[in-house]
C-alpha cells in the first residue's frame, strides 16, 4: 500500500500564537523543548538549527525510503517560527511532486514568499478564521497582528502562490462566514477557502450555536456566486449535515491516504487522532514493521460506516475531499480543484487507494 501524502510535523509545541482552541497544546511531550537543547526560533539571536535540520532530514529520508509519497505536507506548531526553516524546506522540496506548507501566516514576509514561489511546487495553506479581527478573534486579539497577517495574505495572492485558507468555524465566525467568502472573492486570486468545524471536548465553549450553523448553511444557496473559491458543493453539503446531525455519519478513508509522521520518528495511525502509535522511524522501521503499518487493521476500523470510534464521530477536516472522491461523491475535476491533489502522480495514487 502506498500513501498519497506524508503529513510531517515538526516541533508541534513551538508557536508564536496562542489560539483559544489550539489542540496542539495537547501534543504529546515527546520532545521537551528544554532550554539547553531547544530548537532555535526566529527570535533567538544566537545559535542555529543546523544539527536539528540534519537530524530531521535524516528522519524524512527514512520515511521516503519506505513510504515514497508524491505529496509532503509540512507543519509546525508554527513552522516559520523555527529559525531558518526555509533553508530546510529548500533542501527537501525536490523529493516531492507537491509540497504543502501549513502556517499561521504571521512571518510570511516578501523574502520568504519569493523563496517559496521559487520552489515551483509549493502550495501555502494558511489558517485564518476571518478577514477582520472580530471574525478572527479566536486566533488573534491584536489588531496590528491582524493587519500584518492580512497584508501577508494579500502578498501571497499577488505573487500567484497557490493558497488554501483554512477556517476553523467557531462561535466567532460561523454565522458571518459569507462576509469572508465575499471578501476573498473580491481579491481575485488563486485562493481556495476550506471551512471546517472546531473540535475537541475542551473547546465546547467555542462551538457555534444552532443559529450560527443555520446561518452558515445558507452557503448551499449562495454557492454558485462564489464557486471559484469554494470547495466542491458536496463538501459543503457534508459539512452542513455534520452540523445538523451533530456528528459524523460516514466512514473515513483518510488514514489510508495520509500517513502521519513526526520529526522525532513517531508514526501514528491517523492525522487527526494521534493516540494510536504505529512505530518509530529512528528505531524500528524495518520492512516488516513498514508492512504492518501499511496493513494496519485500524484503517479498516476507521473506514466503517457508521463510525465506530468516538474520535471519528466528532471529526470533519479539510481532507474530507479525499473521502468524497473515494466514496464516488465528487468527480476528478472536483478533486483537482484542490491543487494539492492535482499532480499526475498524486491523481494516480488516489485512484489506486480508491480500489483498496
Ligand atoms: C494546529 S495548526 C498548526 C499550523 C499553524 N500553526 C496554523 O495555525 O495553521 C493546524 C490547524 O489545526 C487547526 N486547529 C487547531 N485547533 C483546532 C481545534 N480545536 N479544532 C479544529 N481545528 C483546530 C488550526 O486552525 C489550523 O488550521
Ligand atoms: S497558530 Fe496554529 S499552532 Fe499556533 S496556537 Fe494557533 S492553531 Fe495552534
Ligand atoms: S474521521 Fe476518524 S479516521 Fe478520519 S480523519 Fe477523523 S479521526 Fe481520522
Amino acid at each position: 500500500m502506498n500513501f498519497l501524502m506524508n503529513d510531517f510535523i515538526i516541533t508541534p509545541d513551538l508557536c508564536n500564537y496562542k489560539c483559544d482552541y489550539c489542540l496542539y497544546k495537547e501534543a504529546p511531550d515527546w520532545e521537551k523543548n528544554n532550554n539547553s537543547n531547544r530548537t532555535k526560533t526566529v527570535y533567538d539571536k544566537e545559535g542555529d538549527n543546523k544539527d536539528f535540520f540534519i537530524k530531521t532530514k535524516g528522519i524524512l529520508e527514512k520515511y521516503d525510503s519506505i513510504f515514497k509519497t508524491p505529496i509532503l505536507r509540512i507543519c509546525g506548531g508554527e513552522l516559520f517560527y523555527i529559525k531558518d526553516i526555509m533553508s530546510f524546506i529548500e533542501q527537501i522540496y525536490g523529493n516531492y511532486e507537491t509540497v504543502q506548507i501549513i502556517s499561521n501566516g504571521h512571518f510570511l514576509d516578501d523574502e520568504l514568499l519569493s523563496r517559496i514561489k521559487n520552489l515551483n511546487n509549493c502550495i501555502l495553506h494558511i489558517s485564518l478564521d476571518g478577514h477582520t479581527l472580530e471574525l478572527n478573534s479566536r486566533r488573534l486579539k491584536n489588531s496590528a497582528y491582524q493587519d500584518r497577517l492580512i497584508n501577508n495574505i494579500k502578498n501571497v495572492i499577488k505573487m500567484g502562490i497557490p493558497l488554501e485558507i483554512a477556517t476553523c468555524l467557531t462561535d466567532a465566525n460561523t454565522k458571518r462566514y459569507e462576509e469572508m467568502v465575499s471578501y476573498f472573492y473580491g481579491l481575485e486570486g488563486d485562493v481556495l477557502l476550506l471551512p471546517f468545524p472546531v473540535r475537541g471536548e475542551e473547546c465546547k465553549e467555542f462551538y457555534p450555536s444552532s443559529e450560527d450553523k443555520e446561518a452558515f448553511s445558507r452557503i448551499l444557496s449562495y454557492f454558485d456566486n462564489y464557486k471559484e473559491i469554494l470547495p466542491p458543493y458536496k463538501y459543503l453539503e457534508r459539512l452542513c449535515s455534520f452540523f445538523n446531525d451533530g456528528r459524523r455519519r460516514e466512514g473515513c478513508h483518510i488514514p489510508k491516504a495520509i500517513i502521519q509522521t513526526f520529526h522525532n520518528g513517531d508514526i501514528t495511525a491517523c492525522c487527526m487522532d494521534w493516540s494510536v502509535k504505529l512505530g518509530n522511524a529512528t528505531k524500528d522501521l524495518s520492512s516488516e514493521i513498514a508492512d504492518s503499518i501499511c496493513n494496519c487493521k485500524m484503517y479498516n476500523l476507521y473506514s466503517l460506516t457508521p463510525p465506530r470510534l468516538a474520535s471519528c464521530r466528532t471529526c470533519f477536516t479539510v481532507s474530507e475531499i479525499i473521502n468524497l472522491y473515494i466514496d464516488g461523491q465528487i468527480s476528478v475535476e472536483d478533486l483537482q480543484k484542490m491543487k494539492l491533489f492535482a499532480g499526475k502522480e498524486s491523481l494516480k495514487l488516489v485512484e489506486s487507494i480508491k480500489k483498496i
